[in-house]
């Protein structure tokens, strides 16, 4: 393939990827937002496998490689449940900074390379040494956020005295080593700033994630997108490959326009997440008599109970949260709603922001089940509808729907906008235990008077609920 024909196919897998991005903005073209990419992606391997910087000695190289790691990828895909998703989206985003790493050393070490003036080597060696940096605080962050995600790590911040100081120090140290790189004459010289700069990023990387608290997991997720496409256009810089550093681009400021609405939802100041330490311990005593104090007792109910309160209703509000995920309980929520809407009852859901492990978590699984988008409300266009509404049930939420996060200045995760369940006539909280959720903070929703509980999975509770309904 001629240097012009790639160029041209690289324009095209560009604007296949920018036509991706926008189908992904909406549930109803979703689908084929993911068909475009997956087509951008596929020409844009063919343009740089068939174009002009591979010699034919490399192809069996490449298409080995792209076996073994197609039939990963493609073993991945298959084997993981859909709880796991935004753990394997770290490791993907490890694997990036990873890639980012190991290309910047490989650019270094190879001389081959003849730079017309000192300027144009210069500038090379500061993108190799940005690329590493950037690709080696992804690389260890998105390790530890994969560790968090599947609770191999606790979600408990890790913060240590005086952990600012710490950073602002290892930030010097990198600033000083990048002088000391730029200064050096051969390979050999560079090699031990470089090397000592990677550590350094590395151990940032863990330092960083380790520091944020469980409440504050959905920005690390998005910002680690952000910075893995960062590294990817770093490495396009390294390796003068165009369509990489605009790919690169294009995830790197959609991880970071994300990141900004995980903020906002979270009402949660950037800088304050990257500072760490947010609704990780245990709530603080509030106040005796205290709006969010837990108290009283709760009153569980059974699902034939649950079937008479919303046989009674005309209007419904359905909140679904990590729970549902867990117990794939979507598709008969889905058969739930459909029997509830021809009856007449006006049937919707609340979907926050943050709700279950990854942005539009709960999309996927409404989607999947085939329920109608326009029934699928954001929290800001449902919160003021509680109150007018009959029945909300709770399905496998906790975090999103805790009222201490209004009442209680005190909570770890207090000023976090939750959808507010309680202010219906009636609210169910389907879950199997009184446990808390991802953030370990009590919620006193389940205590409060016109509250009921049915305990147990999700996905058998609603069955029988299905069942009550029918009879
Ligand atoms: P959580 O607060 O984590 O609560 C989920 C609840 O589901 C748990 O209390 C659990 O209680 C229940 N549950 C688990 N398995 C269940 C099953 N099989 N059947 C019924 N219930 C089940 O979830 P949420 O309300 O969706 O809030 C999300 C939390 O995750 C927030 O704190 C958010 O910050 C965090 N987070 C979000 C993201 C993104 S990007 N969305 C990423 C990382 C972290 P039992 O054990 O008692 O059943």
């Amino acid at each position: 393939m001629s240097a012009s024909l790639a160029t041209v196919a690289y324009i095209g897998a560009i604007i296949l990827f920018i036509m991706s991005l926008g189908g992904l903005s909406n549930p109803e073209t979703a689908r084929r937002g993911n068909f475009l990419g997956m087509a951008g992606m596929a020409l844009a391997v063919f343009a740089t496998v068939l174009g002009p910087r591979v010699t034919a000695a490399g192809i069996p190289w490449i298409v080995g490689a792209l076996v073994v790691g197609g039939g990963i990828g493609l073993y991945a895909a298959k084997k993981v449940q859909m709880t796991q998703m935004p753990e394997l989206v770290a490791l993907m985003h490890s694997l990036v900074g990873l890639a980012a790493c190991l290309v910047g050393f490989a650019s270094y070490v190879d001389t081959s390379t003849v730079f017309p003036t000192p300027v144009e080597k210069t500038i090379h060696e500061v993108e190799i040494y940005i690329g590493i940096l950037i690709g080696a605080v992804t690389f260890s962050g998105s390790i530890i956020a994969f560790g968090k995600l599947s609770g191999r790590i606790g979600g408990k911040p890790l913060l240590l005295p005086g952990r600012h100081l710490m950073n602002l120090a290892g930030l010097l140290v990198v600033a000083y080593f990048g002088y000391v790189f730029l200064q050096s004459h051969d390979v050999n010289a560079g090699m031990l700033p470089l090397l000592v700069m990677t550590v350094i990023a590395l151990l940032f990387g863990i330092h960083m994630v380790m520091a944020i608290g469980g409440a504050d997991m959905p920005v690390v997720v998005s910002m680690l997108n952000s910075y893995s496409g960062w590294a990817a256009a770093a490495t396009g810089f390294m390796l003068s490959n165009d369509l990489l550093i605009v790919t690169g681009a294009l995830v790197g400021s959609s991880g970071a326009i994300l990141s900004y609405i995980m903020c906002r939802a979270m009402n949660r100041n950037f800088f304050s997440v990257i500072a760490g330490g947010f609704g990780g311990g245990a709530p603080a005593p509030a106040a005796a008599g205290g709006a969010a104090q837990p108290a009283g007792e709760v009153v569980p109910v059974s699902a034939a109970e649950t079937a008479e309160l919303l046989k009674e209703s005309k209007s419904v509000i359905i909140v679904p949260g990590y729970g549902m995920a867990v117990a794939q309980a979507q598709h008969t929520v889905f058969e739930i709603t459909k029997l509830l809407r021809d009856k007449g009852v006006n049937v919707r859901f609340g979907i926050h922001p943050v709700a279950g492990r990854m942005p539009g978590h709960m999309n996927v699984l409404l989607a999947e089940a085939k329920v109608p988008y326009d029934i699928v409300l954001e929290m800001d266009e449902i919160n003021e509808d509680f109150p007018t509404t009959d029945v909300t049930i709770v399905i496998g939420a906790n975090d999103i729907v805790n009222p201490a996060a209004q009442d209680d200045p005190t909570s770890p995760i207090a000023g976090m906008p939750v959808l507010e369940v309680w202010k219906a006539k009636t609210s169910i909280v389907m879950k199997r235990s009184m446990a808390s959720g991802y953030a370990g903070v009590d919620n006193p929703l389940f205590y409060k008077e016109n509250n009921r509980m049915l305990f147990g999975d999700a996905k058998k509770m609603l069955d029988e609920v299905l069942v009550a309904l029918r009879a």
